[in-house]
């Protein structure tokens, strides 16, 4: 039987504090959104503690809140209802943050290189030739997806159709790269691959390389860095040829390309941040990366 203390007082006395506290805060909170000069202060002083009747009462002085578990009893009450709370509180956060977690974050993992990208028959590819194409990633998702990535055919290798394609986005800060040289608008394709893509091919002369218009990074016609703040060379596309038609993959991060043309060798990585190393000693900095 546990003792009974009805004819002790409770120290410190029941008070309707905590219940007044959750108003004020409430009432503070709708205060600030629709009147913070007049409810919100209103709240604020509900929110105020009230002012001590009673001296404090040190937590070693007076009786145990709860009593020592009886003798052969195997878990006290006490340990229960902590852990019985704890795992409410769990469940609780869980059922509260999961689901939000869940549409914050899931987007991002979504439709991760799931792009294919209709860029017309490879007869729209002259040999040698270098073409701007600008094209949509997803068109239902409009504008926003736009891309240019800058093309040369560079004939067969073993048999299949070569091509360079090389992202416009600087590997600095991310800045679109210009070509060096001339383009010739009155050389420009439109046309549609269905899906709602529609592509622009525009002829080009790259003189030479790539440039950034933002803070003058410098690239080759194979995308190496050649000069300014840039950590690598430009990201390039995965391809493949469908019935005739050049299509684009996934883009990928490439450290630098030795040779040219068909036969260059790529030191390629998965895709990575603008500014971020993908090789050498400083890529230690950068171990995990949101998804691209
Ligand atoms: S963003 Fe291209 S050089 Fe800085």
């Amino acid at each position: 039987m546990e003792p009974e203390h009805r004819d002790q007082p409770h120290l410190p006395g029941p008070t309707v504090y905590p219940i007044g506290f959750a108003a004020g805060v409430a009432t503070l909170l709708v205060g600030l959104v629709v009147s913070p000069t007049v409810i919100a202060p209103i709240g604020g002083a509900i929110a105020m503690p009230a002012p001590a009747t009673a001296p404090a009462v040190p937590a070693d002085v007076g009786e145990a809140a709860m009593p020592p578990p009886a003798p052969g009893e195997r878990f006290a009450r006490s340990r229960f209802l902590e852990g019985a709370t704890l795992g409410l509180g769990g469940v609780i956060g869980g059922v509260v943050t999961v689901p939000v977690l869940g549409m914050a974050l899931g987007p991002a993992f979504g439709k991760q290189g799931k792009h294919r990208v209709d860029l017309g028959s490879i007869d729209n590819f002259p040999q040698g030739d270098w073409e701007i194409a600008h094209f949509f990633l997803h068109p239902d998702e409009g504008e926003v997806t736009r891309r240019t990535a800058y093309i040369r055919y560079n004939g067969l290798l073993s048999g299949k159709p070569s091509f360079t394609i090389i992202s416009n986005r600087c590997a600095h800060l991310g800045c679109p790269v210009q070509p060096n040289g001339p383009s010739f608008p009155d050389q420009t394709k439109n046309f549609g691959t269905g899906g709602g893509q529609e592509v622009t091919l525009i002829k080009m002369l790259p003189a030479g390389g790539f440039g950034c218009p933002c803070h003058g990074g410098q690239y080759d016609t194979e995308g190496n860095r050649t000069a300014g703040p840039p950590v690598r060379s430009l990201d390039r596309y995965e391809y493949a040829i469908d019935n005739g038609h050049l299509i684009l993959g996934k883009t990928y991060s490439v450290a630098h390309v030795d040779g040219t043309g068909s036969t260059a060798v790529i030191h390629r990585y998965g895709l990575a941040g603008p500014g971020q190393h993908i090789d050498g000693w400083e890529q230690i900095f950068y171990p995990l990366q949101p998804p691209h």
